[in-house]
């Protein structure tokens, strides 16, 4: 059935596999073969050079230009920063939201990070309009049509929301996109809960930000994040968060002036987060090298077995079940979900919960037999399921 070829001598490349039935790749993803041995890669480094910054430079631009091949945007599109959140404050300290352009309209599919930075902005101005979520776990297109003005400096999305799996689908971020721009406003859309599960085109979405980090789908680890920012609006985006790896020249040491790198990069800051580097740069050789449409065809399939195995058993999600209105993660509806994510832990099932919610999230290293597994371990716990 996998689009994935060999998918047991990848699944061998997971040390924790098959020992674990490992559904929290929406939580962290995978230790790979690759990527431990790019951590000790690390270490070797360092005993055998000491610093070795010329080979760490190379290595920050490897990440980018991986991450630009991830999203099929040019290198100088792209930031790699500490977080998702150093991203996203990189971006909101260059709005000037004391002026007339002050509004931010967020969905309320955020994760907390992209709420409470556009709240942060308020001392400065901001004024933050969420678009609230349906019972069903979707989010209606004419709220934002509606709330979208010649006030909007931000539209804030995240495509996959990580509390219950509801995805933005794509013909309504370009709609929200063509009305962002036609007020002259940004769509940002936070890829962490997707990117590495399937293919994400920034430019055929019309998004101007995109904005995640690489421990989750990309399998690498934390402390390591990117941004996207399209070719036009990094000239018109100068951030006041900055820092010496954000210079046209790192190298300038000049401490009479801030001159911002023309591309990205300016929305960098200090030191590259250099152990991080080599294990995103091996996670992302994997998901590359695997290749994001077979990746996608195979979450697809393996999440659509569990749907139907799990609407077989009578097992109740929150996440929407249209293929456009969902990504990796499905949210199974639970009385306690913490006792629950306990007793699959117990069966070495590993999920999450949140919000009432088990999420389980799904990624190229799971077959059918986990799908199996999972279905058994909620079953046998069924007094816990709502
Ligand atoms: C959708 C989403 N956005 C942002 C974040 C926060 O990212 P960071 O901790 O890198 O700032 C997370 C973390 O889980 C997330 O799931």
């Amino acid at each position: 059935m996998t689009l994935i070829p060999d998918l047991a001598a990848v699944r061998a490349r997971f040390a924790s596999l098959p020992r674990l039935a490992y559904f929290s790749s929406g939580s962290y993803g995978l230790l790979s073969d690759s990527v431990r041995a790019s951590f000790e890669t690390y270490l070797t480094d360092r005993v055998e050079n000491g610093a070795y910054w010329g080979g760490w430079v190379d290595r920050l631009e490897q990440v980018r230009s991986q991450v630009a091949s991830l999203f099929g945007v040019d290198t100088d599109e792209i930031a790699i920063t500490a977080s998702a959140s150093a991203g996203l404050n990189a971006i909101a300290s260059a709005f000037d939201f004391a002026g007339p352009r002050n509004k931010v309209v967020a969905s309320n599919f955020e994760f907390p990070t992209s709420g409470q930075i556009w709240h942060a902005q308020s001392p400065v101005g901001a004024q933050v309009v969420h678009i609230a979520e349906k019972e069903d776990g979707t989010i209606p297109l004419q709220p934002f049509l509606d709330a979208i003005d010649d006030r909007t400096a931000v539209v804030a999305l995240s495509h996959v929301c990580y509390r219950h799996g509801g995805k933005i689908p794509d013909y309504d971020i370009r709609a929200i996109a063509a009305a962002a721009h036609r007020h002259g406003a940004i769509v940002i859309l936070d890829c962490y809960q997707v990117a590495g599960s399937e293919r994400i085109d920034p430019r055929a979405l019309d998004v101007d930000v995109c904005v995640g980090g690489m421990l989750k789908y990309l399998l690498g680890t934390g402390g390591i994040g990117y941004l996207y920012v399209r070719r036009e609006l990094v000239d018109r985006l100068t951030p006041r968060a900055s820092g010496w790896f954000a210079q046209a020249d790192p190298n300038a040491m000049d401490i009479f002036a801030n001159v911002p790198s023309p591309s990205a990069r300016r929305f960098e800051a200090g030191t590259p987060p250099v152990p991080n580097l080599y294990a995103a740069g091996a996670g992302l050789d994997l998901i590359l090298g695997i290749g994001l449409d077979a990746i996608g065809a195979h979450v697809r399939t393996i999440t659509r077995l569990a749907i139907d195995r799990f609407a077989a058993e009578g097992i109740s999600l929150a996440t929407p079940l249209d293929d456009a209105r969902r990504g990796p993660l499905l949210a199974i509806r639970s009385k306690d979900e913490v006792a629950l994510v306990e007793r699959l832990a117990e069966q070495q099932v590993m999920t999450s919960s949140r919000d009432g919610k088990v999420r389980a999230g799904f990624h190229f290293y799971n077959d059918e037999a986990d799908v199996e597994r999972l279905v058994r371990a909620l079953t046998d716990n069924r007094a816990l399921l709502a």
